[in-house]
């Protein structure tokens, strides 16, 4: 469809509404999230076989800059639907970042409780930055997030956290613009996992297009967890999760079982890298590729390229990559780990020497 002024991207609930539940149109609540780009790998897939098709589901491109926002959007505008007045959640930092916009927008109140000390810098500047009451717990993501529930059973303020159904709901539509992009559903999913919310509205949409008939193939879902923050590969929860990649430094995952259904359902795999894989992708899409995304998304990418060592992909194999939010949420990140600027006096000569020509 030609989009116009007349005729713009309305955001996912508008433009996805025969696959989403009923929400009332005074009460939609949206940043004109979604429609964000499938853009085909032109360097990394030659490492990959011949034959292969890399792709890259850019969600940073989204308003608040992670995939977090289709989520949200869903989970906001049902609480104002229901009247609800505020809105809580845990985070690692995206969530509270869509959160706090989507509540602004909305007129409702946003409490977030985030990890002190251990979010990215940029995701905690939008936290601050749209009004919320950010609180900082002196624990972990799993001890925000065991917070917020209790404080949910006791008193009249909606989580939207994605133990809420209508975040994975909105976040199912990534799975449908990827279908309606290639007309079929690729070969493997790779995605990163942290509370697991994600893989598991993926697999949902997936299913839900396929028995629409909207697509006549499932892909296998293959999800990535650090290797420091790896709960579901070790098959119990990690009391101190430690990684790089912030954004999936989670213990317990909320969508555990979810998560392990995706991966059985479609004959996939749930994985770890390591840090240093994990830097590595991200260096590589950077670099090789003109994209920036945060460390955590790096995962799904750093996935594809420790299986692909393993000979696993085969001619006509079509592989979609999540990556989840924008680099310049880590600002901090991208610095430590690139090479840095050279500074020289104002001369021509000294810039000169510099240049490799
Ligand atoms: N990538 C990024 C950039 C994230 O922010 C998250 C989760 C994930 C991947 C993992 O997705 O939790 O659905 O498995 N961030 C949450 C937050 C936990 O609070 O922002 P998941």
């Amino acid at each position: 469809m030609v989009r116009t002024a007349k005729n713009p991207w309305r955001g996912v609930i508008s433009e996805f509404r025969d696959f989403l539940p009923e929400v009332k149109e005074d009460s939609i609540v949206t940043l004109q999230e979604g429609n964000t780009p499938l853009l085909k790998s032109i360097n990394i897939t030659s490492m990959l076989g011949k034959g292969v098709t890399l792709l890259f589901k850019y969600e940073g491109l989204n308003p608040t800059a992670s995939f977090k926002d289709r989520g949200m959007t869903m989970a906001v505008s049902k609480a104002r639907e229901d009247g609800s007045k505020a809105i809580i959640c845990a985070s690692t930092g995206n969530t509270s970042a869509s959160a706090t916009a989507y509540a602004a927008r909305a007129g409702m109140k946003a409490y977030v409780l985030i990890p002190k000390g251990n979010i990215a810098l940029g995701k905690l500047s939008q936290a601050m930055m749209h009004g919320a009451k950010v609180i900082q717990i002196e624990g972990n993501f799993d001890n925000a997030l065991a917070i917020v529930r209790e404080i949910a059973e006791k008193y009249p303020i909606t989580v939207v956290n994605s133990i809420n159904p209508y975040r994975i709901e909105g976040q199912k539509t990534a799975a449908f613009e990827i279908c309606q992009v290639l007309g079929q559903a690729p070969s493997y999913h790779f995605i990163p996992v942290g509370n697991a919310g994600n893989i598991t509205a993926y697999w949902k949409g997936y299913k839900e297009f396929h028995k629409a008939g909207s697509i006549s193939n499932l892909p296998r879902m293959m999800g990535f967890q650090a290797e420091g923050a790896a709960p579901i590969v070790l098959g119990h929860p990690v009391d101190e999760p430690k990684t790089v990649a912030s954004a999936i430094r989670i213990g317990n995952p909320a969508n555990w079982e979810d998560a392990l259904k995706a991966r059985d359902e479609s004959d996939g795999l749930i994985d770890m890298v390591s840090d240093k894989e994990i830097i590595e992708a991200y260096r590589l899409l950077a670099i090789n590729e003109g994209i920036f995304c945060e460390p955590a998304s790096a995962a799904s990418m750093a996935g594809v390229l420790k299986i692909s060592k393993e000979g696993f992909f085969k001619e006509g194999d079509t592989i979609v990559c999540t990556l989840t939010g924008h680099g310049l949420k880590d600002p901090d990140t991208a610095i430590e780990t690139s090479e840095k600027p050279i500074t020289v006096k104002p001369r021509t000569e000294d810039v000169i020497k510099l240049l490799e020509i």
